[in-house]
This record gives C-alpha cells, structure tokens and sequence, in this order.
C-alpha cells in the first residue's frame, strides 16, 4: 500500500525526474530539523542566548561591540553541532549528484550537514560556522572538529570573526549571483525545509520558476513559496526526499 506522502507525488514530477539533468535544491533550516538543529522559525520558541534574543548576538553591531561574546555563542553552538548526523534527507541530496549531470546544492544553513553527508560545491548563502574570517584582510581559516580555532588570522594577526551572515549584513559576494545564474538555467527546483521569508535566498524558486523551470515544495507547512510552486509536498524533508 502506498504511503500518504507517496500518493501526493505526481506522475508528472516523477517523469520530470526521471529526464532532468539540471536541477536546483534550496535548503533552509527545515532539512536540518530531523538532525536535532533548530530551525528558526516554527515550534514557537526562538532563541536566547544568556537573555539576548538570536538576532540580538547574531549582529554586525554585536561583533563590534562585544566580538568575544559572539564568540563564545558560536563556539557554544557548534559544540552542539559536532554531535548531530545528516538526516535521510542530507543523504539523499548527496545522492542525487550521482543521479543529475547537474546538481546545485544551494543552502542558507551554515551547520555544514550537507558536506558531512557528502554533498560537494555546496553554495553557501549565508556562511558557515565551520569557518573564521580575518576582519582585516578577509581570509578564511577552516574551523576544525577537533582542534581548538585560531584566535587570530594567520596572514595579517588581526581578529577573526565567525564568516557567517550576520542580521544586519549582506551575502558574501558572488554566493547569491552564482545561485540566481544556476537558478535560471535549471529545469526542476526543490525548495526544502525553508520558510521562504529571508531574501535574497527566498526568491530563487521564484528565479527558477520565471525561467520556466518545474518548482517543487517540501514542507511540513505552507509557506510564500507554496504559492508559487507546481507541485507542493506537505511532509517531512527526511521522509519525503528517498520516496522521489
Ligand atoms: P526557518 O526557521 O525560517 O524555516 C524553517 C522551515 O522548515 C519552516 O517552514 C518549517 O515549516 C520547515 N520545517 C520544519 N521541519 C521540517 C522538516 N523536518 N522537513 C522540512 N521542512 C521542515 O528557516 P530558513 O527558511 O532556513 O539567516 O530561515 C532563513 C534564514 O533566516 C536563515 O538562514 C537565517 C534566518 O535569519 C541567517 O542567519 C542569515
């Protein structure tokens, strides 16, 4: 018997996978759910750090007022991290390299689950906490799961900062344009586990969708982007992505 999920998957995004060669994944916080990562929005509580609210210690303005304290946040958080595994859903999108000529993996999730679950060329919208950069010469020093991360750049010896997005700030240069280019040339786009709310990020189905491509939604809830998707999959990314 087939599943409810199954059941909502249509011939046509089944043939539509079957010959695509160029195909689009967007993910947001909801693929990493089923990891044990928060997402950010959804489930009502949104996150305190020693009283002050995500958006508050996630800031341009708290990096300059008080870099050791955001520090100290991002350490915490990645600490968390190191302990949590890719999902099915990580799993399957790696697999799908193997399976389209084409794949772009394009995330606004800085956990690095995808590259742990083996997906290469990741663009990355909003950074990764696996990452310092230099607040002088901007280079970028890989953070270790295993070493302790350098307090300060190797190339110049000024401070490092997480290379994350931080609220306030703008997306690391290239990063969008690359995703918007692969976003108008490919034939299908999953948006997964997004809430389709933050732009710049959150206009690439609609990209997608004006340069003609097939726009599919994996979502627990509705969210913008269902409104303009061909096809919207109402379930858990880690429970909907190995039934395509
Ligand atoms: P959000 O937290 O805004 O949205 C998460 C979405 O995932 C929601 O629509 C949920 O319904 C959905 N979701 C929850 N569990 C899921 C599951 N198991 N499978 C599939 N979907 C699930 O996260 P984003 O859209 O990623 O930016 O948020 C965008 C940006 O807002 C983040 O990158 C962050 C934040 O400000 C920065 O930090 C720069």
């Amino acid at each position: 018997m087939q599943s409810a999920v199954t059941r909502q998957i249509s011939a046509e995004l089944r043939r539509r996978l079957a010959k695509a060669s160029n195909v689009l994944v967007l993910t947001g916080a909801g693929v990493s759910a089923e990891s044990g990562v928060p997402t950010f929005r959804g489930g009502g509580n949104s996150a305190v750090w020693k009283g002050m609210p995500f958006d508050v210690i996630s800031s341009a303005t708290m990096v300059r007022r008080n870099l050791p304290a955001v520090w100290e946040w991002f350490d915490y958080r990645r600490e968390l991290l190191k302990s949590l595994r890719p999902n099915p859903a990580h799993q399957e999108i790696a697999r799908w390299q193997k399976r389209f000529a084409d794949l772009s993996v394009v995330t606004q999730n800085v956990d690095g689950l995808h590259q742990l679950a083996g997906s290469k060329d990741v663009i990355e919208l909003h950074g990764s906490i696996w990452r310092s950069r230099c607040q002088d010469c901007r280079s970028k020093i890989q953070i270790s799961r295993t070493e302790p991360r350098a307090e300060l750049c190797l190339d110049c010896g000024e401070s490092l900062r997480p290379d994350v997005v931080l609220f306030g700030e703008i997306l690391p240069s290239g990063a969008f344009e690359l995703a918007a280019e692969k976003a108008g040339a490919c034939e299908l786009c999953f948006a997964i586990g997004t809430s389709g709310l933050v732009y710049p990020a959150a206009g690439l189905p609609e990209i997608a969708k004006a340069a003609g491509a097939y726009v599919c939604e994996v979502n627990p809830e509705r969210t913008p982007v269902s409104d303009i998707c061909d096809e919207v999959l109402t379930g858990k990314a880690g429970e909907v992505l190995p039934l395509l």
